[in-house]
Parts: C-alpha cells; structure tokens; sequence
C-alpha cells in the first residue's frame, strides 16, 4: 500500500529470514520462497502497565507515562498489563464466541450475512478473496448491537465492550499527557463520549482447513485505539516502523493495543498506525481473536493538531468527519483495504 512505500520503502527485502536450506534441492527452494514472505521475527514488543499510569506517585507516574510516549512514538503497538478487566471477560467472550461458530448452528448465523458497509451485526465466512476467516461484526457504540441469540454470547460481547471502552478512556487520557496535552485532549478532540466503536470478533480455521497462506492481509485500521485478545498464540505480524515483520505473542489475559489511523492524523504523524496481517499457514488449531476498534465519533471533524503542524512538519492529512474517512475507505471500519492513502 501507499502507507508502506512512504514509511518502510524497501519491503518485504528487509525481510529475509535466515536460510536454513540446501540450496541444491528444489523443495528448498519452495521453502525459502514461503520464509522470504510469511517469516516475522521474535523481537520484543513493549508492555505498558496501565495502573502505573495512574499511580499516586508521581515518580512511577512519570516512568510509566515515559514508557507509555516510548511505546507509541517508537512502536506504535503495546501490551497492555494490570489493565483492571478480569481474566473472566476476555475469556468469556472468546468461549462465547467459540460457541457461536460451532458448524452445527451454521444456519442460524446466515440471517446475519452480509447486507452493506454500514450494517450494524455482520456475519461472514470467508467472503473476501485472499481471506481464511469467519467473523462477527457488531457496531458496540454509541449504539450496543449484538445477535440476541444466543443471549449469553450478547451478553459476554456487552461485558467486554463496556469493561474495555472505560479501559479505552483512561488509556486516551494517559496518551494525550504523553502528547504534552490536558487529560481529557484526546476524548474532547475525538469526541470519545459519543465514539464509534466496532467489534469484529474472528475465527482463523486451522491450516488443514485453510484455502491458504493468510488469515487477512495487510492493512492498517481506523479509530483512536484498536484492542485485540486471543484464545491461541500465534499468526498476527506487525509490520514495524523499521519495515521488519514482528510475531505478536500476547502475555496471559494481557492486552495488545494497536495505535488506529485517526491517532496518526491527529498528530499529524508523531504517533503511528501499523500494518499488520494475520498467517494461518502454521495453525494447528482453530485461533479465535476478538478486535474493538474504539473510533471518534462518526461526525467528529478529525484533521491534524495545529501543535504538529510547523515548517519541518507540513500537514499530512486533509481533514475530514470520521464519517467521510470511513468512506473514503470504502464505508466499512473493518474492511481490510483500510489505508490511510485515501486520505491525505
Ligand atoms: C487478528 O485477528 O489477530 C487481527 C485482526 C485484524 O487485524 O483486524
Ligand atoms: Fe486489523
């Protein structure tokens, strides 16, 4: 995508892994090919403690905040630790959703297909070329939507979405002191209160059952902040700023946040959005992931911070209403040819 030959212009050759092949054998070949594309590295992605970011003391106070600016201006993407949402609810909703795409209720799940980009509940089953995935759809807010059978899974998916969103708020007023702001910067400037927020909650099937090598492709995502827990380790990659492919492993009930689209053009740059992917090619077993982009509000004019803007940093993104953006994106938050391209 644009994104990537601006940021990381020389992709994927940054990428080679290390050979570990006869070069005189012709499957060799095949197997370096499939390393050349699909092998990530295990570098380390940092952990943020989201109590310490609160802390009475203003000595670890100050570290974590410092951690916190490290994590977004020099990644991008952090797990989230002590983030204060019980163990149970991230379970929960990955059992819950589990539960929902058992092969035998396949029926009940078509009366949710697919209807739009603005549809509020979707559900899909690998629709788009090059994807190896069944997902769910709800729009969480301002409005909550779920399917209300089966009545526990809606009720698991609103548990997590309201013990995450309050979670969300307090990371954006952490992050807007990170940016030298007031605490409440970023909820005023996105308008958080009445945001947008939408929840895709996905089923990568194990490779045996795979029509390929990906889950979903690259593509980065709209909103302030996306969330992401998983039921199994393994397959989602980070493109870094460094343009090197980075394995996600997620601590036990820890949480990965990802730095959405509308946080980069708020800071005109400073803080970056990811491209990421997700591999199903070494799946063993089933992966579940639950993804909430927490986005501004729909009608909230979102350009870049006049802070961010000076002689050295020219404005990189038009502004426009979060709506618009969406729109230019092809109207569907969770659509994967997501790119921030269309809106500079
Ligand atoms: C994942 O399932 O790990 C990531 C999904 C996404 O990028 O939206
Ligand atoms: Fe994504």
């Amino acid at each position: 995508s644009f994104v990537a030959q601006q940021h990381y212009p020389s992709e994927p050759k940054l990428n080679v892994a290390p050979l570990y092949f006869n070069a005189s054998s012709q499957e060799a070949e095949v197997d370096h090919r499939h390393a050349y594309l699909y092998s990530a590295s295990e570098d380390e992605i940092p952990t943020v403690d989201y109590l310490l970011l609160f802390s009475d003391d203003p000595v670890q106070r100050f570290l974590a905040l410092e951690n916190l600016r490290q994590a977004c201006q020099e990644y991008g993407f952090f797990y989230l630790v002590n983030h204060n949402i019980p163990g149970e609810v991230l379970d929960s909703v990955l059992k819950g959703f589990s539960g929902f795409c058992d092969p035998k209720t396949i029926d009940e799940r078509k009366v949710f297909g697919k209807s739009g980009p603005s549809d509020k509940i979707r559900w899909d089953l690998n629709s788009s070329a090059g994807e190896n995935r069944e997902y769910l759809k709800v729009v969480a807010h301002p409005q909550f939507h779920s399917p209300s059978n089966p009545s526990s899974l809606r009720k698991n998916i609103e548990e997590y979405h309201k013990a995450m969103r309050m979670m969300v708020v307090g990371l954006a007023r952490a992050v807007s002191k990170t940016l030298g702001f007031e605490e409440d910067y970023i909820e005023k400037e996105f308008n958080l209160k009445s945001g947008f927020d939408v929840m895709a909650l996905n089923l990568y099937p194990p490779n045996s059952r795979s029509k390929g090598a990906i889950g979903i492709p690259e593509h980065t995502d709209p909103g302030f902040v996306i969330t992401l827990v998983q039921d199994v380790d393994g397959g989602l990659q980070i493109l870094s700023h460094q343009g090197k492919w980075i394995n996600v492993h997620i601590p036990h009930h820890a949480i990965l946040i990802q730095l959405g689209d509308h946080l980069e053009i708020l800071t005109n740059g400073k803080y970056k959005s990811h491209i990421h992917r997700v591999i199903v090619k070494n799946n063993e077993v089933q992966r579940i992931s639950v993804v909430t982009l927490h986005g501004p509000a729909l009608d909230k004019f979102i350009s870049p911070s006049t802070e961010f803007v000076d002689r050295e940093n020219q404005q990189k993104y038009q502004g426009m209403t979060y709506k618009e953006s969406l729109e230019a994106n092809g109207g569907d938050e969770i659509d994967v040819q997501s790119s921030l391209e269309k809106l500079r």
